[in-house]
């Protein structure tokens, strides 16, 4: 995440001494900060909604979160094991119940439950229910994948990613939540954020890891209040993000896809450490963190904090349980996987955090960083970037998207003063592992039948890139072999807010296009989400924004109004076999057809 994001404790604490009197959290107790998880859990016994997740032509997965008790709290490791029934139904009024049965929920999984109902028919809506402890739950809408042999349906998902919850109201997922168009929500990471409350000391660098605008201090505080580490910590913030009405509405009323970027864990995580993380052997010292004992490092071993951060994901999340996966010597999950759309489309999500190779820097010494191009480094595991590009290669439906989640284009830095030739924005994403990137260019151009469109998150800003075989040797669009469109963020810091104005963040996006030909758009002020449209002619993403009064960014903020609303902003498309964006064009119509109701 290279937009703003705050100062590490390790650049904290090789810069000097950070007094423990800068970092307080003004009043603000744990305690008192967990008041809105406890105050939801108490509102009733599903008072962390419900949602479903993974769909197939058959399956989907359905999730929610009892509090039985009162001491029944996320994170607390207490309350009884209780029977959860679950019911699926063809209408809304649950007349026509087509499955139903009854799990187990207990403190093993925080009081979440997952279930995957099968056997059901393909782009189908549904309705599902929970009941326990004499509740029964909100209503949930979901929907079975158009994913027919032979048959062409319509195709329609948005795709968001970055939601810091101090960074502004959810506004984003409100506007989805609202749609009556999607098959599904795909979600590229950082559905959360790792970060405390403790505010930035004008002049006392990295005094406090809050990200966000101080006008929401107060307003929306992190629970807990410091930068979470622990199962516990892990837990209580997923509740947290759960409390939020317009995330809660956006998962009752679609089905969602999600994979985790670095904030799930922590910034920039690579397979064996974090820039976020403290290790118990790191030199550093002393240790300062705001909410902690000064000289205790908390944070401990990487890979057992990563394991209880994928721990509470796979507690809170609504995605399938992901087989263990040992391609090296960091043990997890096989989180990557595909989903498929009759001829019209495949979807690979990718993993491009679990395994990766430790960023390095662009440059060193004046010289391109060798490291760069070294292609023992890699950024999904080999086995993985292997799946992926014979995926691409030996496609043979319409369109190949590849759900990802940092930047995958070539972005050179903008050329200034001092500027190495050649030298890349950001080695965090897939221009650090250029060995890598080009692999996934070689099998796009190879690909004979799948177009590819690679669909991003990360970048909190707003994207249409041609993806050319050779970046050097980029002639207009005439050997671009693929696309990719980046969603903007939901709330996380974008150009505005990293560069301090919107005209400054308009001045430094349109040098980055002059820096970057085959970047046909880029918007830096906008927060939002975009639509994806596929049919078997044309890829189209319309990107969405927020607005204040009707006003995205430009003199105010529409992160902090709670009644702001989202509006249309542009489209762009990319045309099947012609590997390379086009547009603007005009907005997206209805749906060519929709989901059976049986
Ligand atoms: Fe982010």
């Amino acid at each position: 995440m290279p937009l703003d994001a705050p100062l590490s404790r390790r650049t904290v604490l090789k810069g000097g001494a950070v007094t423990a009197a800068a970092l307080t959290f003004g009043g603000l107790t744990s305690e008192a900060a967990r008041a809105a998880v406890a105050e939801t859990a108490r509102s009733g016994v599903f008072g962390f909604g419900v949602a479903s997740g993974d769909p197939t032509a058959t399956e989907l997965l359905l999730w929610t979160r009892v509090t039985p008790t009162p001491e029944s709290l996320p994170g607390s490791r207490r309350g009884p094991a209780v029977p959860v029934r679950w019911e699926v139904a063809a209408d809304e009024a649950f007349t026509r119940i087509v499955r139903s049965g009854n799990v187990v929920a207990d403190v093993s999984r925080d009081h979440t439950v997952k279930v995957v109902v099968n056997r059901l028919t393909p782009y189908t809506r549904w309705f599902y229910r929970f009941t326990c402890a004499g509740e029964t739950s909100p209503v949930g809408r979901t929907q079975t994948a158009p994913d027919e042999p032979g048959q062409t349906h319509a195709l329609r998902m948005a795709f968001v990613s970055c939601s810091n919850w101090t960074g502004g109201y959810f506004t984003a997922y409100r506007g989805i939540a609202a749609r009556d168009d999607l098959d599904f929500v795909l979600h590229l990471g950082d559905y959360l954020y790792e970060y405390g409350n403790a505010p930035r000391v004008a002049g006392v660098a990295g005094s406090g890891d809050r990200y966000g605008p101080n006008a929401l201090i107060g307003v929306r505080d992190h629970e807990p209040v410091h930068e979470m580490v622990t199962l516990e910590d892990y837990r209580i913030r997923h509740a947290l993000y759960k409390t939020d009405p317009d995330l809660q509405r956006a998962h009752q009323q679609h089905p969602w896809i999600v994979i985790f970027d670095d904030h799930e864990i922590t910034n920039d995580a690579y397979d064996f450490g974090a820039e976020n993380h403290e290790r118990d052997d790191d030199p550093a010292t002393p240790y300062t963190e705001p909410g902690k004992p000064d000289g205790i490092k908390p944070e401990g071993d990487f890979l057992f904090r990563r394991a209880k951060a994928f721990q509470a994901y796979l507690e809170w999340m609504p995605i399938r349980e992901p087989a263990m996966w040992q391609p090296h010597a960091s043990k997890g999950r096989q989180f990557f996987r595909r989903f498929s759309f009759g001829d019209l489309a495949e979807l690979s999500v990718i993993d491009t955090r679990q395994n990766r190779s430790e960023q390095v820097p662009g440059t060193v010494d004046g010289a391109l960083n060798p490291a760069l191009t070294d292609p023992r480094r890699h950024l999904p595991e080999p086995p993985q970037l292997d799946w992926l590009t014979k995926g691409i290669r030996t496609g043979r439906t319409a369109w190949h998207l590849v759900g990802n989640q940092t930047v995958f284009a070539r972005v050179f830095a903008v050329p200034r003063p001092g500027t190495v030739p050649g030298s890349v924005f950001n080695t965090d994403q897939w221009d650090g592992y250029q060995a890598d990137q080009r692999a996934v260019l070689e099998a796009m151009a190879a690909a004979e039948r799948t177009d590819p469109v690679v669909l991003t998150g990360d970048i909190h800003s707003s994207w249409a890139n041609d993806l050319p075989r050779d970046f050097d040797g980029y002639r207009g669009d005439g050997n671009s072999v693929g696309v990719e469109f980046v969603c903007p963020s939901v709330t996380s810091n974008g150009f505005k807010e990293a560069v301090g104005s919107a005209a400054a963040a308009t001045a430094t996006t349109a040098a980055f296009q002059g820096a970057n030909p085959w970047v046909r758009y880029l918007e830096g002020i906008g927060h939002g989400f975009v639509v994806l449209d596929v049919t078997p002619e044309r890829v189209q993403a319309d990107f969405w924004f927020i607005r204040s009064n009707g006003d995205k960014g430009l003199a105010v903020d529409p992160r902090l109004d709670p009644q702001a609303t989202v509006g249309y902003e542009t489209s762009f498309a990319t045309v099947k076999g012609s590997r390379k964006v086009s547009g603007p064009t005009a907005e997206l119509g209805p749906r060519s057809d929709s989901p059976r109701t049986v």
